[in-house]
């Protein structure tokens, strides 16, 4: 039988995890927000006020009271069995790292109910690779969101060959139910469709300026001049967010990926780490949009 989507439980409350969170609450879902450090569920109030400049700017049907409604019907807790007991979906948004994803599904299959439908946002490991922790591989599979979740609304559902074809079906209503165009990528590939496109170009960015060739603003200028697109490579890290831009760069084995990696790092040590921090490759002023670009990065070439 088909499932009912009533309850939805999100693992992690970082930048994906609160708009996968949030899209779910304004679509009328009941949400546990299951992180466990407490900080990060302290921030979650910063991170609604982000999210809810972004549904006011650019959803037609924005209201306050609407989105309060929606705030209300999350639930933020640090307690596993009481977020994963009882629900009919879980959607892991954790840090890019196999060792803690695996943890996190061995965890969770312990606790789940029968009925729950299991998922990852996993952006650039396959779900097979992990799909087998859980204990349930046949109902486990990827729900992939791009980051402004509200605005660039495309969910790609991909199963493994392990993954009941109903279970698909079903992620698929789950996507359309809450404000999301289903992709359904056919084939289990690393980057589903849309990172096999993005990483290429974001690393050939990171390239460049690690060897010194140009400044992220020079790089994102000649890009966004000459195609006409708004977003450039430096834009999207910041857009990206840093902890998961050094995951992937420094997994990548490529010394030019791992060196810029690294840097990501330091700003996170220093305490930025793209739009949501305001500070990235450019500063942003409080309704997100870039002021200047960041002059440390300009400072960091002298080392190149
Ligand atoms: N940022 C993006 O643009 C983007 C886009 C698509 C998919 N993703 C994917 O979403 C996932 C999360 O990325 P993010 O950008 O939200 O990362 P993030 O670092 O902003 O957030 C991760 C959150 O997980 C929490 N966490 C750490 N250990 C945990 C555990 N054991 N259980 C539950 N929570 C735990 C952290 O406290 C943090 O709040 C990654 O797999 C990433 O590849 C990210």
């Amino acid at each position: 039988m088909a499932r009912t989507f009533t309850t939805v439980t999100v693992l992690g409350s970082g930048v994906l995890g609160s708009q996968i969170a949030m899209q779910a609450a304004w679509h009328g879902k009941n949400v546990i927000a299951y992180d466990p450090f407490p900080a990060a569920l302290e921030k979650l109030p910063d991170r609604w006020e982000f999210i809810r400049q972004g549904y006011a700017r650019d959803l037609d049907d924005y209201s306050d009271e609407a989105f309060q409604a929606a705030v209300e019907r999350i639930t933020p807790t640090s307690d596993l069995k009481e977020a994963v007991g009882d629900t009919d979906l879980i959607i892991e948004a954790v840090p890019e790292n196999l060792d803690l994803k695996r943890k996190t599904w061995q965890e969770v299959g312990e606790l789940v109910d029968s009925r729950t439908l299991l998922a990852t946002n996993t952006s650039s490991l396959l779900p097979s690779d992990f799909a087998d922790a859980s204990g349930s591989p046949e109902r486990f599979l990827a729900i992939h969101y791009a980051n402004n979740v509200w605005l660039r609304n495309t969910a790609e559902i991909m199963g493994t060959e392990a993954t009941d074809p109903e279970a698909v079906q079903d992620a698929i209503r789950y996507a359309e139910e809450t404000g999301m165009v289903p992709v359904h990528v056919h084939k289990e590939t690393p980057g589903y469709i849309l990172n096999s496109l993005l990483i290429p170009w974001l690393f050939a960015g990171a390239e460049l300026y690690v060897n010194g060739v140009g400044t992220p603003e020079e790089i994102d200028k000649a890009w966004r001049i000459a195609t006409g697109s708004r977003v450039a490579p430096f834009t999207a890290y910041d857009t990206v967010g840093f902890n998961v831009a050094s995951h992937i760069a420094i997994n990548s084995e490529d010394p030019a990926q791992i060196k810029f990696g690294n840097l990501l790092k330091e700003a996170i040590e220093q305490g930025f780490s793209g739009k949501a921090d305001r500070k990235g490759f450019y500063l942003y002023n409080e309704k997100g949009e870039p002021t200047e670009p960041n002059p440390e990065w300009v400072e960091k070439m002298k080392d190149f």
